[in-house]
């Protein structure tokens, strides 16, 4: 069952980058991603891949699959759902887009309260690179994710899974 999920996610991946390669101009694009659908309708695969043919280049070619599985580096302390609680870090759900260190009720450290930027997909690429480089003094202990590919698909994969919109 779980291998079937997965196998299907791959291939909606692989039709999802198959379509951006011709230009984009598809009449299929999911041009009117309904931008305020109900919050309760679980999100569908096919609603995922159309998020992700959404999202800004290179993201839109990102593998959702391997960004899953990057991101069981992250769940130890950190969880993405709408209203999932803070664990050793604080819930990601609704990142991008929200200032930096924001996360009502979070003890931030110093350093991430004092910054004022706000999530996006590049400062979210430097962050998790080198969590301790780009802000030194936060409490994340988290090594970093070197490879490139590897965090554009997880960058792909939360930008998929916390409900993150592109501007109209
Ligand atoms: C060992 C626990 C741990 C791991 C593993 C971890 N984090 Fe964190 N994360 C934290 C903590 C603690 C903070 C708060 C940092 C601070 O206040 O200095 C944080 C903060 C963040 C923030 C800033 C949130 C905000 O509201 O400004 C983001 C984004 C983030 N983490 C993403 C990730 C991702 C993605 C991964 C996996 C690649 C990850 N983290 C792995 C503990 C962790």
């Amino acid at each position: 069952m779980r291998t079937l999920k997965l196998a299907a996610a791959a291939a909606l991946v692989l039709a999802v980058s198959a379509c951006s390669k011709d230009g984009g101009s598809s009449g299929e694009a999911p041009a009117s991603a309904p931008a305020d659908a109900p919050a309760a309708a679980a999100p569908t695969d096919a609603d995922k891949a159309a998020a992700l043919a959404a999202l800004p280049a290179p993201y839109n070619t990102g593998d959702l699959a391997n960004g899953q599985s990057k991101f069981a580096l992250c769940r130890s302390c950190h969880t993405i759902t709408e209203g999932g609680p803070d664990l050793t870090g604080p819930n990601l759900h609704g990142v991008f887009g929200r200032k930096v260190g924001s996360r009502p009720g979070y003890p931030y450290s110093d350093v991430v309260k004092a910054s004022s930027f706000t999530w996006d997909a590049e400062h979210l690429d430097k962050w998790l690179t080198d969590p301790r480089g780009f802000m030194p003094g936060t409490k994340m202990t988290f090594a970093g994710l070197k490879d490139p590919k590897d965090r554009i698909d997880l960058i792909a994969y939360l930008k998929v899974e916390t409900g993150y919109k592109p501007a109209p």
